[in-house]
């Protein structure tokens, strides 16, 4: 997804207040979109029944979902407009509110580690579990090469193999297995993974003994991080009984496994929102959230917000497989209008972006749980819900003009 010269605004006031049309145009003022995009934005959305029978089985017909903007993001200096597939109210608006906030002190700050997957090799009836490790050891370069010559192509652009680890899961029953981690560049790469570790699972087996189990990636990619930051000032957020609000319901999602769910569900509103409307594979991310969650033993929030002496400083990390290459992301007419409108070079660029709108969706639903209470503001949208179709509403959900 490379572009010679990214002309990218995001902020577009008054937005929802338009018409569809006059949106499509200040869109197409905000990022220039080739012809392809327009005539997908222009359509209803639809993907051939063609296009869809070559993505799954049984295809009867396809599924629409509303496709909106993330407007107003800043991160890392940069300006996003996101598009956000997501069938419940107030998400979008509550982004783009949360974001407009956050852009106002400076914008998001992401940072994602290279995009290093995991693919595991499982062996049972291993002799002498506890010498795994060295047995492998003694063969680290011979198997991170039998790893690249799996994958050429990805070597050819400089990723591939990077490192190995063994652990042992049950000593008894010779139950071990090999962590296999690659750099896959831009991809999500859970193809490239998976060839990975069926090519080289006989050469492990040969060396390590025992029965060849699985051979898969993990949905857990802990080597695969993004972390990322924002800092609101009291006045933006509404004043320093505001913040300290959200500071506490931080709080409570810390201390308490089964708030910390729905906090996390919160932030994963946004991911996932984004992660639909580019082509991700939102299942293993939402797999990986969760289990990076409660990773530490106990379930906790991916995120967490504290006072600082202006306002409140947001953070949050978890692990995201996403790619700008490779899967739906060229098959799907909706998803390579995404890209066009996000404007995002690499898979690690897109990751802190998705990270970003998570964090500004965890922002929006606490300040709005923290102040007026969630339901004030899903009243007012179920009222639109009620209302005919193209009736728009001043008053997005999560508080105020997004
Ligand atoms: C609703 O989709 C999300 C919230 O429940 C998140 C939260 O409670 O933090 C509002």
């Amino acid at each position: 997804m490379k572009q010679a010269v990214r002309r990218v605004r995001s902020r577009a006031s008054g937005f929802s207040r338009l018409s569809r049309g006059e949106r499509l145009r200040k869109l197409r003022e905000l990022v220039p979109l080739g012809p392809a995009s327009v005539a997908f934005l222009t359509g209803d959305g639809g993907l051939s029944f063609d296009e869809a029978e070559r993505m799954s089985e049984n295809v009867v017909s396809t599924f629409g979902l509303p496709l909106g903007l993330g407007l107003n993001f800043v991160v890392n200096d940069r300006e996003y407009i996101v598009p956000m597939a997501v069938e419940e109210p107030s998400v979008v608006a509550a982004a783009c509110n949360a974001a407009r906030m956050v852009r106002a002190c400076g914008g998001f700050r992401a940072e994602a580690d290279p995009s290093v997957m995991t693919a595991q090799v499982q062996l049972d009836a291993v002799p002498d579990p506890d010498g795994a490790r060295a047995r492998l050891e003694a063969r680290r370069a011979e198997l991170l090469e039998a790893c690249d010559r799996a994958v050429p192509r990805l070597v050819a652009r400089g990723f591939g193999a990077r490192d190995l680890e063994v652990r042992v899961l049950d000593r008894e029953e010779g139950v071990v297995v090999c962590d296999l981690f690659v750099d896959v560049g831009d991809a999500m790469g859970a193809n490239l993974v998976d060839t990975v570790a069926e090519a080289v699972a006989p050469l492990v087996g040969e060396i390590l003994g025992g029965e060849v189990g699985l051979r898969i990636l993990s949905n857990l990619p802990m080597r695969r991080r993004v972390r990322v930051t924002c800092e609101v000032d009291d006045e933006v957020l509404g004043g320093a009984d505001v913040a300290r609000a959200i500071a506490r319901a931080s709080r409570f999602a810390e201390l308490d496994p089964s708030r910390a769910v729905t906090h996390n569900k919160g932030l994963l509103n946004g991911v996932d929102a984004a992660a639909i409307a580019t082509g991700q594979d939102f299942r293993g991310i939402e797999a990986g959230a969760h289990a990076f969650a409660a990773h530490g033993g106990v379930y906790r929030p991916l995120s967490t917000f504290s006072r600082t002496a202006r306002g409140l400083l947001g953070r949050a990390e978890l692990p995201l497989a996403v790619g700008t290459v490779g899967g739906s992301t060229s098959a799907h007419r909706g998803v390579r209008a995404a890209f066009e409108i996000l404007q995002v070079e690499s898979a690690r660029e897109l990751a802190g972006v998705l990270a970003a709108v998570g964090l500004a969706s965890n922002l929006a639903a606490l300040r709005a749980l923290a102040t007026e209470g969630i339901q004030k503001g899903h009243m007012r949208l179920h009222h639109k819900k009620g209302a005919a179709p193209g009736t728009r509403l001043a008053l997005p959900a999560l508080g105020g003009e997004p």
